[in-house]
């Protein structure tokens, strides 16, 4: 079962994805990690994608469908159950480019599921959203505090706020996703692919009704 992962920056796809990698046994594959990972390790796709992400803008459609086919490509008998993408794709451009990547590698997209949440409530996680250095484990300072603060509960890293969490920033990834990303809501609705939940509930909940949408698979 391979599934896109779909929502605002803060709706709790990442939170999302990980309840469905330890249940399901599937792979998650998010752009912004690797993004991230790829900035840590001062490669030359992590020095671009920083100059965008820093200041809340996507990476450039070229950069960002190069390195997903690359890792689809590399990985594509590693990903057990099926794969999650979470934060891809985000323009049509890249919806298109993976329909070429589905024919290319030989895999096929069941379903889109997209978490709505209101962009207050988006501003509010975002501010308080705390990620482990060393795992990329998240926490929430209200709503998912770690025991111990400052310190991530799954391997005892130390918790920092992203560089993209300013309120300038968060702002701009705001617009960027209203103005590039919101029409994939349609796009995947006219191809009968695309099921909303709200993901303006507790965490169990939402994903509650994600399990329900994909048993009814
Ligand atoms: P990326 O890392 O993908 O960021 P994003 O989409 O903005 O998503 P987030 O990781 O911020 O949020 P999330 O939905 O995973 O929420 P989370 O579960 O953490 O991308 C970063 C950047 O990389 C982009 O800006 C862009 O520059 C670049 N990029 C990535 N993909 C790209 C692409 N395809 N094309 C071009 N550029 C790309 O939850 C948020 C917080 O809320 C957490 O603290 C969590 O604990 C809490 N929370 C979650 N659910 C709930 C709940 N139900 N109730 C209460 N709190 C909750
Ligand atoms: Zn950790």
């Amino acid at each position: 079962m391979n599934i896109i992962l779909m929502g605002p920056p803060g709706a709790g796809k990442g939170t999302q994805a990980a309840k469905l990698v330890k249940e399901f046994g599937l792979t998650q594959i998010s752009t912004g990690d690797l993004f991230r990972k790829a900035h840590r390790e001062q490669t030359s796709i992590g020095v671009i994608s920083d100059y965008f992400s820093k200041f809340g803008r996507l990476v450039p459609d070229d950069f960002t469908n190069e390195m997903v086919y690359d890792y689809l490509k590399e990985n594509m008998n590693n990903f057990g159950n099926g794969f999650i993408l979470d934060g891809y794709p985000r323009t049509i451009l890249q919806a298109r480019e993976l329909e070429y990547f589905e024919e290319s590698l030989g895999f096929k997209i069941d379903a889109v599921i997209n978490l709505d949440v209101d962009f207050d409530v988006l501003k509010k996680r975002l501010s308080g959203r705390r990620t482990c250095k060393n795992c990329g484990a998240t926490f929430h300072i209200m709503y998912k505090p770690p025991k111990v603060e400052g310190v991530c509960d799954n391997c005892g890293g130390e918790l920092y706020q992203r560089e993209d969490e300013t309120e300038a920033a968060v702002k701009v990834r705001l617009s960027t996703y209203e103005g590039q990303t919101r029409p994939l809501i349609d796009y995947y609705k006219m191809k009968g692919m695309l099921t909303n939940i709200n993901g303006d509930q507790s965490m169990d909940d939402v994903y509650s009704d994600i399990k329900k949408c994909l048993e009814a698979l």
